[in-house]
């Protein structure tokens, strides 16, 4: 099974081969081949097509691929599903997901295109998108609703959608949600994922946003752009400065006398939470070596 932990996802319009393979070259730690909002109504079928025949070529590669298929009341879930499922595609995206019984169906899409396809059922793992104000009311309801969900992403640009207001660079505007979303994918078990941000070629509002989303709990963010990805691969790494502070009160942890709940270290009290917290920092900082 492959690891489920991502920095970077990095989206590629499904009807653009140049795109596609460039993502799959890229720094990204995962690709979405992209059947949804990056494809206009006229073009889907097309790019339906040139995923499935780029797929052989983009898992050879190495790179997670996650392709995205249409929203379910858009009726073409069901073929695009078809055309993507592979032994070597671990997880499927959907975007727009609202409730349970949302999850529910895509499940059962999940386990016809499976059996059509000759792959086990239930191969297939998800990463619905929740960007509707429905599905943030109960987002641990829908990320429960299923064992294939393993990661799952909020949609900022979707849920401003949704509420009727226009998405701005003011990060207090979804900034319960995220958190909300946060705490209920650490409750279900399920990596989460940031929105993308479209902003693409000013990387200091990347910054600022990356700083916000790992402050709340979430574990990597979405890329539409190349340029973007160094910035969200070092973003989710914990900074060097965090490691050292992380190693030097855990050496003053081990070397206290043993009996001790609580330590001060120089006017921070050191007891078994930040000791946790501590520990964290540094099996993130092992698992994802910063390029
Ligand atoms: N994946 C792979 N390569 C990409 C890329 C992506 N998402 N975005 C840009 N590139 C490539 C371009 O093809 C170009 O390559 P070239 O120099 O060999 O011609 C290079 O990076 C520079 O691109 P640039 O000119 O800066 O951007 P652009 O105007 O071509 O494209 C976007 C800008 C936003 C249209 C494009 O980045 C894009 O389509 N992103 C993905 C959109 C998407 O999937 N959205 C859905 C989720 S919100
Ligand atoms: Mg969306």
């Amino acid at each position: 099974m492959i690891p489920m932990h991502f920095r970077s996802i990095l989206f590629a319009p499904g009807n653009r081969p140049d795109m596609l393979h460039k993502a799959a070259g890229s720094a990204a730690d995962a690709i979405m081949p992209d059947m949804e909002d990056s494809v206009r109504q006229e073009d889907k079928k097309g790019a339906r097509e040139q995923i499935r025949q780029e797929l052989d070529r983009l898992v050879a590669t190495g790179k997670p691929v996650i392709p995205r298929v249409n929203s379910l009341p858009t009726g073409l879930t069901a073929e695009d599903m078809a055309a993507v499922m592979h032994e070597k595609v671990a997880l499927v995206s959907i975007g727009k997901i609202s409730s349970v019984e949302d999850v529910l169906e895509v499940d059962r899409l999940l386990c016809e295109a499976e059996k059509r396809a000759g792959i086990r059922v239930g191969h297939t793992g998800l990463l619905p998108w929740l960007e509707t104000a429905k599905a943030l009311l109960h987002p641990e309801a829908v990320l429960a609703a299923s064992p294939r969900i393993r990661v799952c992403a909020f949609g900022a640009d979707d849920f401003a959608a949704d509420m009727g207001f226009v998405r701005s660079s003011d990060l207090r505007q979804t900034q319960w949600v995220k958190s909300h979303v946060a705490v209920a994918a650490r409750a279900t078990g399920v990596w989460v994922m940031d929105s993308p941000c479209i902003q693409f070629r000013e990387l200091s509002l990347l910054h600022g946003e990356i700083e916000e989303a790992r402050m709340l709990g979430f574990r990597g963010k979405f890329a539409i752009h190349p340029a973007q990805l160094n910035v969200i691969n070092r973003g989710f790494c914990p900074h060097p400065q965090e490691v050292a502070r992380a190693q030097a009160i855990l050496e003053a942890w081990n070397r206290a006398p043993r009996g001790r709940g609580a330590l001060n270290l120089e006017g921070v009290m050191v007891d078994e939470p930040l000791i946790r917290q501590c520990l964290q920092i540094v099996a993130q900082a092992e698992r994802f070596v910063v390029k």
